[in-house]
């Protein structure tokens, strides 16, 4: 009888330390975006964690809790969403250009982690090129760095050439919106 009541009395106590010392936190709030290759896949952990070690789920935006399509898309035990390498034809905007987050739930309760954006580009051959220009002497030319629309995402205007010297990278207005992997040359040449 005793015994039972100490056995008793000690898991409400555990119950209780557990729960004091329980926590739930974000690993990486600066996570909202992952843009990966087609031809690699990618792995992203859960932005959120727990000590008890927590839950961890994967959802899309919409709330649907995601499911393993094997080898597409795996949640791993450690709550590491993988995405697997693709060939263009089997591009799935539902999995490989969609918005997901995570949560993580243990006895302190439940957090989710803000949106991620996980897009997947492909990286085909592409050359950049720049149009001719006509302007009147004495005024000011504007060139373009044309860029192919389906690159364009990824690619970030590194430097101008003039007849292969390169220009001052002061001179460099660069608009380009994201700097993912890859990198351009464009370049300009006399008439
Ligand atoms: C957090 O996310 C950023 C953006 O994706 C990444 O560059 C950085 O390595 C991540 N940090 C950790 C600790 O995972
Ligand atoms: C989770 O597990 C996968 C597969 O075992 C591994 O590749 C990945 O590095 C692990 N991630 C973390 C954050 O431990």
């Amino acid at each position: 009888m005793w015994i039972l009541a100490f056995i008793f009395f000690q898991s409400i106590l555990n119950v209780f330390s557990e729960e004091l010392h329980s926590s739930l936190y974000f690993v990486n709030a600066s996570l909202q975006e992952v843009v990966f290759a087609s031809t690699t896949g990618t792995a992203v952990p859960c932005p959120a964690a727990g000590a008890p070690p927590a839950s961890l789920r994967w959802y899309l935006a919409t709330g649907e809790e995601i499911y393993d399509v094997p080898g597409i898309r795996h949640v791993h035990p450690n709550g590491t969403l993988q995405i697997f390498n693709f060939l263009p034809s089997s591009f799935s905007k539902l999995i490989h250009d969609n918005t997901y987050y995570c949560t993580a739930e243990n006895p302190s309760g439940k957090i989710r982690s803000q949106d991620v954006h996980i897009k997947a580009v492909s990286r085909e051959p592409y050359t950049v090129r720049v149009a001719d220009q006509k302007a009147m002497r004495g005024n000011v030319a504007v060139f373009k760095c044309i860029i192919p629309a389906t690159v364009e995402a990824y690619v970030t205007v590194v430097s101008w050439e003039k007849d292969t010297v390169s220009l001052n990278s002061a001179m460099l207005h660069d608009h380009s919106r994201s700097a993912w992997a890859s990198r351009s040359l464009c370049s300009l040449s006399h008439s």
